[in-house]
């Protein structure tokens, strides 16, 4: 096991790393704003005027501009607390307004003034983060040397809920992050806003232009973005949806460059990654490769089938499921780029190249030297054995979790498991169940309706069961075996479902909303079928909870030494080194440029509206607005375009991002806002596991592109206003 020291090491090694050679590899790394002064010589060099130091400040401008919507990035544009973000962000905020006689997905939507503003669902939140401190050893205070698997993530978990409880004030949303399983906890502090709003957004045929066909690809000729403002109460204080609100009054914003970047200008984006791969073990890749991905594909496409099928019935599933089509088409493609990537890259090999690397550079590091090589070692090897075991558990814990996202499966879960925690102490309260999570709980209930169709619901359970009977028998639920009765067959599975569901109330609103204050004696005398249900299959849940907890708890014993020797090592060879995302903000820089996806190919690095006319058929997703046809073919682009060219749409850049980054603003070398990351290229989607700085370009939507469509397009000039953004014409 390591100790703070060794860590220590591997921290003193990263700040030389950074500064003596990251010259010599291109843009990759999320850097984490502290890490950017010791980059100054190479931003300045890629082109920034601001002072580096700047952007390690979350408090000043304009790292205080940029906000996390929980699942997306997004930033303040206007002293008002107006808010853009991807199109494909502002998604769930146009689905629940809309119904299949007024769909705002399709037709677009905007608010001429504040009052026709629309209120995004109620679990809908914006996040401005305000502090990070690292509170690494505070966590690893709470660990004793003889502690199991179990053990450890219990101490871990109590330390994390005691410092958040330490920080959070009424409006503030504290949570302690992890960085590589354990190498380094960090708490931030986020002020949390409740009444979002949805302001204005472009129709699906510009917003989602090239839809799925076009989507993980180059050249693209999307206008990926949309508008949403965040409300407080009158006293400033963070509050939920009421209509006597008032904008929130942010610090600082960014504002618009209507001139935009051309190819070879520095670019930086910051934003909220949720998660990459960098650091896996070559095992995991081969799992993701051999069963993950495959398994993943082929369900989503199920699902698909099953969700078009329904919605092509009744329309009001269409719109209801909106959100998870796009998700799982979204999802599915980038697996196959995965797939395709890694097998063409030979990624499986160079990572266990690299691990034969480590293991003999290890080798040489003799005891009583800067690194104790036996003992990372020891910790890589446990490390391997501690994943292939877990590995074994991988298809029951994929088919329980596919299982678990289901609306009344989770209502249930969400009511049982809330009852039962109440009865604890607020610190010893499951995470997500504690006092500061209730009111999250129920925004989830209350808005389920607007995603939720029963009759779709029950099919996709259904489905889901069909992989969980296949499920070797060690692997079962006990509780599941007893409802199912011994039934394996498609016809006598969708009956026990169909029986689920005829004697439940769960569906009603108000009913799962009074249920989330049911004590356990109520649930227990519930005769509601889904709750009954839920009541037995509850420990079961919890024994896979416990073993998938001990697995985490073993994880922090290894994983931060093995992270340990690969900083160092990579230190030694002057990689850059940098955490894998894990949802805390950060940076990424580098320059506007193309990339040559194959021999003879080049892209370069803009698109134009031009290529909007010749992509459009007429037919979804090429179905342009006439209007914007006849305006492209006009020419009347208002003085956005560049002398002598065309309007651009998007454009590409070498910065490093994934899931997580969408909606994130991209700032030029002042600072100022010059379009959107929405999307990574095809031959780059398997950078979360092997950054190729050849191929890997992030896709943004461009300004000059948004400006036009605003105010050309759809007259959103009160919105320029408010941003004090002059439409050159
Ligand atoms: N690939 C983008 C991402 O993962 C999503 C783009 C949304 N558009 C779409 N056609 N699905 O952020």
């Amino acid at each position: 096991m390591l100790t703070r020291n060794w860590l220590a090491t591997g921290v003193t090694l990263i700040a030389s790393a950074l500064v003596i050679h990251h010259n010599a590899y291109a843009d990759e790394g999320m850097w984490q704003p502290s890490q950017l002064p010791a980059l100054a010589g190479q931003l300045q060099q890629r082109g920034l005027a601001l002072d580096p130091k700047q952007l390690s400040t979350l408090t000043s401008w304009p790292l205080d501009a940029v906000v996390s919507l929980g699942f997306c990035t997004a930033s303040f544009v206007s002293p008002d607390g107006l808010i853009v973000t991807n199109h494909h962000c502002g998604f769930g905020a146009l689905q629940v307004n809309s119904t299949p006689q007024k769909n705002l997905i399709n037709d677009g939507f905007l608010a001429h003034t504040k009052q026709e503003e629309l209120p995004a669902d109620p679990t809908q939140r914006v996040y401005v983060t305000e502090q990070i401190s690292d509170v690494t050893s505070q966590v690893n205070a709470a660990l004793k040397p003889d502690m199991d698997g179990y053990a450890r993530f219990v101490a871990i978990d109590e330390a994390k809920k005691r410092i958040v409880a330490g920080c959070e004030t009424p409006g503030y949303r504290c949570d302690v992050y992890t960085f590589s399983n354990g190498y380094d906890y960090q708490l931030i502090r986020q002020k949390e806003l409740r009444d979002i709003r949805l302001v204005y957004a472009p129709p699906l045929s510009i917003g989602k232009f090239g839809g799925d066909i076009d989507n993980w690809m180059w050249p693209r000729h999307t206008g990926d973005f949309s508008y949403l403002r965040a409300y407080v109460g009158k006293d400033g204080s963070s509050a939920s949806y009421s209509k006597d609100n008032v904008p929130y009054r942010p610090t600082h914003w960014l504002t618009l460059n209507p001139k935009g970047v051309k190819a070879g200008d520095f670019v930086m984006v910051a934003g909220y990654p949720y998660n990459t791969d960098r650091y896996r073990l070559a095992d995991e890749l081969q799992s993701a490769i051999d069963w993950e991905y495959p398994t993943k594909i082929g369900m989503s496409r199920d699902m698909l089938a099953l969700v078009d099928a329904a919605s092509k019935k009744n329309p009001e599933v269409g719109v209801k499921y909106a959100t998870l089509v796009a998700e799982l088409n979204n999802a599915m493609k980038l697996f196959q780029g995965n797939l395709e990537g890694l097998a063409r890259s030979n990624a499986l090999a160079t990572k266990r190249a690299q691990e034969a690397a480590l293991d003999q550079w290890l080798a040489q590091q003799k005891p009583g030297g800067a690194l104790d090589g036996a003992a990372l070692q020891a910790d890589v090897v446990n490390l391997r054995k501690l994943v292939d075991a877990h590995l074994k558990l991988r298809e029951r814990n994929f088919v329980l979790a596919m299982i678990q996202r289901g609306g009344l499966f989770d209502a249930s879960y969400q009511i049982v498991r809330l009852a039962q925690e109440k009865q604890k102490p607020d610190l010893e309260r499951e995470e997500g169940f504690q006092k500061r999570d209730e009111i999250r709980l129920l925004g989830a209930e209350q808005g389920l309706d607007q995603e939720f169709d029963p009759a779709m619901d029950q099919q996709l359970l259904a489905y889901q069961l069909q992989h969980y009977v296949k499920l070797p028998a060690a692997e079962h639920l006990p509780a599941l075996d007893r409802w199912l009765g011994g039934v394996t067959d498609e016809a006598g599975i969708a009956k026990k479902v169909a029986a689920l569901y005829a004697g439940t109330s769960l569906t009603d609103t108000k009913t799962r909303v009074a249920l989330l204050s049911a004590t356990p004696a109520q649930i227990d005398a519930s005769n509601d079928t889904w709750i009954k249900l839920m009541r037995e299959l509850m420990p079961d849940l919890l024994a896979v909870e416990r073993q998938n907890k001990t697995f985490a708890g073993d994880e922090t014993t290894v994983r931060p030494g093995y992270m340990a020797a690969l900083i160092a090592f990579n230190a030694s060879r002057g990689l850059p080194v940098y955490h894998d995302a894990n949802g805390s903000l950060r940076v990424t820089f580098g320059t506007v440029q193309g990339y040559k996806p194959r021999d003879a190919v080049e892209y370069t690095p803009f698109t134009t509206v031009d290529g909007i006319v010749q992509k459009t058929t007429g037919v979804e997703p090429f179905n342009t607005p006439p209007a914007e046809l006849a305006a492209i073919r006009a020419k009347a682009f208002d003085g956005l375009a560049p002398a002598g060219s065309s309007l651009p749409v998007a454009f590409l850049a070498d910065l490093d991002i994934t899931g997580g980054n969408s909606g994130s603003p991209a700032m030029d070398r002042n600072g100022q806002l010059v379009g959107l990351a929405f999307d990574g290229v095809w031959e780059g989607t398997s950078s979360g596991w092997l950054f190729n700085p050849a191929e890997t370009r992030s896709i943004q939507v461009d300004v000059r592109y948004m400006l036009w469509v605003m105010h050309h397009l759809d007259h959103a000039d009160n919105l320029l206003d408010e941003m004090k953004v002059k439409v050159p014409q």
